[in-house]
């Protein structure tokens, strides 16, 4: 990965902007961090955490009728829904436990947006025996009320966030709110690749078994690397977890995808490389692209998918942006739905609507690639969780009707 250059910056991105009571917070964190790191135990204790609890290596699927459908580059799927509790998040946060272990803290809190890195969290508190409180927008709270049920039934606290969009970005604000009162015994699980130093490098080093397998694994199948990795990018943990193994080899491109929306020139999408309406700034302590009006207010942002729907994006990301290593494009909310489909048909494979998005990108680039190369699409998530927002989008009336039914035998 590119190094920071000083204190957290990569480039002129990120650093640390917390308030002086977290600093003492933030030095021990920094400090069981740099332990980790430095200790080659710590990884193996890690590896040997996810291969017994959470299916890893995950696989990577040849998904050769949709290769074939394409008739250009070999489309390799990476696949992170396998992971226990269904997505990537369950990395970051297993990695966050057994560094909270060490820091002998016994309470756990996180933000959530589509409700998995919620979910993963509550997962983890379980196993480590951590008590448990999640911050979620009140939006995402109706979006994912699945997800909330499970939290709750895992042990977590689930607190609806009713400030600002009730999103992601507020519900940062408001875990961020707990963590100055509880330094003493709560550790802040930061769920993606944003925030203050050392949360980007640190959730990005836990990620980064996405790519270390990937890597082994695309040559042992393919006998080369890949000439493309498309990832969507919320936060960009995910993008960042499957990047990292393929930073170094200059000829493979990679390529992020944002969520469009209803459209890059709708004013309701959250593309914040990929579109023309970010700019710099400083919020949620860290400096980078966002999405926020002339007063540096942010901006409402929308995606079909919870997960993607952020102001802000990791510092790393928009650093490597900014050097031309990593490409960003956007998908719209109409073209997530198409190849999501397209792959369920295809494959048999429920991507989860975030991962969708990096599937459209990589449908539309597969076609004008020789069929001696390969591509690598990261699938973050399993879609089986969206059943709501899917069922809908589809309009599908079978389940409308479903619906109905419970309702009436609710009551309703
Ligand atoms: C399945 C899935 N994919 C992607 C994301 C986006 O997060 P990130 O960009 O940090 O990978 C989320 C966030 O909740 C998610 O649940």
């Amino acid at each position: 990965m590119n190094q920071t250059t000083k204190r957290g910056y990569y480039g002129e991105w990120g650093g640390a902007f917390i308030p002086e009571v977290l600093y003492e917070t933030f030095r021990e964190l920094n400090d069981a961090f740099a332990a980790a790191k430095a200790d080659p135990a710590f990884w193996q204790e890690y590896v040997s955490l996810m291969g017994t609890y959470s299916c890893r290596p995950t696989p990577l699927t040849h998904a050769q009728n949709l290769s074939r459908h394409f008739g250009g580059g070999q489309i390799f799927i990476k696949r992170e829904d396998l992971n226990h509790t269904g997505a990537h998040k369950a990395n970051n946060v297993m990695g966050q436990g057994l560094l909270v272990k060490k820091m002998g803290k016994k309470r756990v809190i996180a933000e959530t947006g589509a409700g998995q890195h919620g979910v993963a969290t509550a997962t983890m508190a379980a196993k480590f025996g951590f008590a448990c409180t999640i911050y979620m927008g009140e939006e995402d709270v109706a979006r994912q009320r699945p997800n909330v049920f499970w939290m709750e039934k895992l042990g977590a606290t689930v607190v609806p966030v009713t400030s600002g969009s009730k999103t992601l970005k507020d519900a940062i604000n408001e875990a961020f709110r707990d963590w100055v009162t509880r330094m003493d015994d709560t550790h802040y699980v930061m769920g993606t690749v944003c925030g203050p130093h050392p949360f980007p490098e640190m959730v990005a080093w836990f990620q980064s078994i996405i790519g270390k397998e990937a890597r082994v694994q695309i040559i042992d199948q393919f006998g080369r690397l890949p000439s493309r990795v498309y990832a969507c990018v919320g936060g960009g943990s995910n993008a960042m977890g499957v990047f990292q193994g393929f930073l170094d080899d200059a000829g493979v491109e990679l390529i992020g995808v944002e969520a469009g929306g209803k459209g890059l020139d709708s004013g309701r999408h959250a593309a914040r490389l990929a579109g023309r309406d970010a700019s710099a700034g400083v919020a949620q302590g860290y400096k980078t692209m966002f999405l926020q009006n002339s007063d540096g207010q942010m901006t409402d942002t929308h995606s079909v998918a919870a997960g993607l729907d952020y102001v802000g994006v990791s510092p790393i990301l928009t650093d490597l942006w900014q050097q031309g290593r990593v490409r960003f494009a956007a998908a719209t909310d109409r073209e997530v739905m198409a190849a999501l489909d397209m792959t369920m048909k295809n494959e048999g494979i429920i991507p989860a609507l975030e991962s969708s998005h990096a599937f459209v990108q990589a449908f539309k680039e597969a076609g004008e690639m020789g069929s001696d190369e390969a591509i690598i699409i990261n699938m973050s998530g399993r879609g089986d969780k969206d059943i709501f927002t899917i069922a809908h989008a589809f309009d599908d009336p079978s389940w409308k009707e479903f619906i109905r039914k419970k309702g009436k035998e609710y009551g309703a």
